[in-house]
C-alpha cells in the first residue's frame, strides 16, 4: 500500500498548523512510526521548530519544476524516525513558476509517487502556508488525508467551510482523487473561556465524525519549544501540550487503524506494541 499522505492546512494563519505538524510528527516517532515532514510553507517555521537550519536551495522548489527525485532533499534530525524536507524564502516563488508549468496542480504528487511506492515511511505530513494558494493545492493533490487544525475562535465554523469548498472543487475536478477529510484538530483550546466550549461544541455538531476528541490547549509551552528548535515532547515531555499532542497522535493512529471498530482488547495490544520504548522489538 502506498504511504498515506496528509496535508495540514487551513488558509489562515496563525492557527496552529505547524505546530501541530512537527508536534504530532514528533508524537508519531515516539510511537515508533516512521514519519516523513515536508515544509511546504515558504516561512519555514517547521523547518527552524526542529532545529533544522534555513538553507538556501535546501526545499523542494527545483524539485517541483524538475525530474530530481526528492530524496536528494531529504534530510535527518535529531529523532532517527523524523526526516524533514526543508523550506526556505525560496519557495515563495514557487507560487509563481509552479503555476506556470505543465500539471501545475500534479507537480508535488509527481515528486511523492517514488517516495509513496517505497516501505520507507509510515507517513508523510506537509505542513501548508497559509493560504489556499498553489503550494497548497499541490498538497491537498497529492493527499489521501487533509487534516485542518482550527483555532477556538468566533470564525473557526466559516474557516472550516471555505476549506471544505476548495477540498470539494478539487475532487469534483479529478484533480484529488483520494482526498478526504482526516480530521479537525481545536487549538489553543482555552478552558476557562465560554467561547472555547462554545466552538467546540459547534464544530463538533457540524462534524461528528471529523472532530478529534484530543483537544490541544493554550500553552506558553507549546509557543516556546520551535524557538528551541525542539518538538514538545522533546522540549518539555511532561507539559500539559505535551499529553495533548501525545493523545493526538494515539486518537490519530486509532482512527486510522479502526474504522471497524476492531477488539479493544487487540486494539490496546497493539497500542502497546507502539508505545514499546527504542530498541524493543518489533
Ligand atoms: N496551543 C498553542 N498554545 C499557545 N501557542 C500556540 C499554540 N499552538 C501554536 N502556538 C503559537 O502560535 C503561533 C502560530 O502557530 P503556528 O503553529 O505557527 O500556526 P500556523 O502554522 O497555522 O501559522 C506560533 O507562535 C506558535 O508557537
Ligand atoms: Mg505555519
Amino acid at each position: 500500500m502506498p504511504t498515506p499522505i496528509i496535508a495540514i492546512a487551513n488558509q489562515k494563519g496563525g492557527v496552529g498548523k505547524t505546530t501541530t505538524e512537527s508536534d504530532l510528527a514528533a508524537c508519531l516517532a515516539e510511537r515508533r512510526k516512521k514519519v516523513l515532514l515536508i515544509d511546504l510553507d515558504p516561512q519555514a517555521n517547521a523547518t527552524s521548530g526542529l532545529g533544522l537550519a534555513k538553507t538556501e536551495g535546501a526545499s523542494i522548489y527545483d524539485i517541483l519544476l524538475s525530474d530530481k527525485p526528492i530524496a536528494d532533499i531529504v534530510q535527518k534530525t535529531a529523532d532517527a524516525r523524523l526526516d524533514v524536507v526543508a523550506s526556505e524564502v525560496d519557495l515563495a516563488g514557487a507560487e509563481i513558476d509552479v503555476a506556470r508549468a505543465e500539471h501545475y496542480l500534479q507537480r508535488l504528487t509527481m515528486a511523492l509517487e517514488p517516495l509513496a511506492a517505497q516501505d520507507r515511511y509510515d507517513f508523510i505530513l506537509i505542513d501548508c502556508p497559509p493560504s489556499l494558494g498553489i503550494l497548497t493545492m499541490n498538497a491537498l493533490c497529492a493527499a489521501d488525508g487533509l487534516l485542518i487544525p482550527m483555532q477556538c475562535e468566533y470564525y473557526a465554523l466559516e474557516g472550516i467551510s471555505t476549506i471544505l469548498n476548495t477540498v470539494g472543487k478539487l475532487h469534483d475536478s479529478g484533480a484529488a482523487p483520494r482526498l478526504a477529510v482526516e480530521g479537525i484538530v481545536m487549538t489553543m483550546f482555552d478552558m476557562r473561556t465560554n467561547l472555547s466550549q462554545q466552538v467546540v461544541g459547534e464544530i463538533k455538531s457540524h462534524f461528528p465524525d471529523k472532530i478529534y476528541e484530543s483537544l490541544i490547549p493554550r500553552s506558553v509551552r507549546l509557543a516556546e519549544a520551535p524557538s528551541h528548535g525542539l518538538p514538545i515532547i522533546a522540549y518539555d515531555a511532561n507539559c500539559t501540550g505535551a499529553a495533548a499532542y501525545r493523545q493526538l497522535a494515539r486518537e490519530f493512529l486509532k482512527r486510522r487503524k479502526g474504522g471497524e471498530a476492531p477488539a479493544e482488547a487487540a486494539l490496546e495490544a497493539a497500542e502497546k506494541d507502539e508505545a514499546a520504548p527504542e530498541g524493543a522489538p518489533s
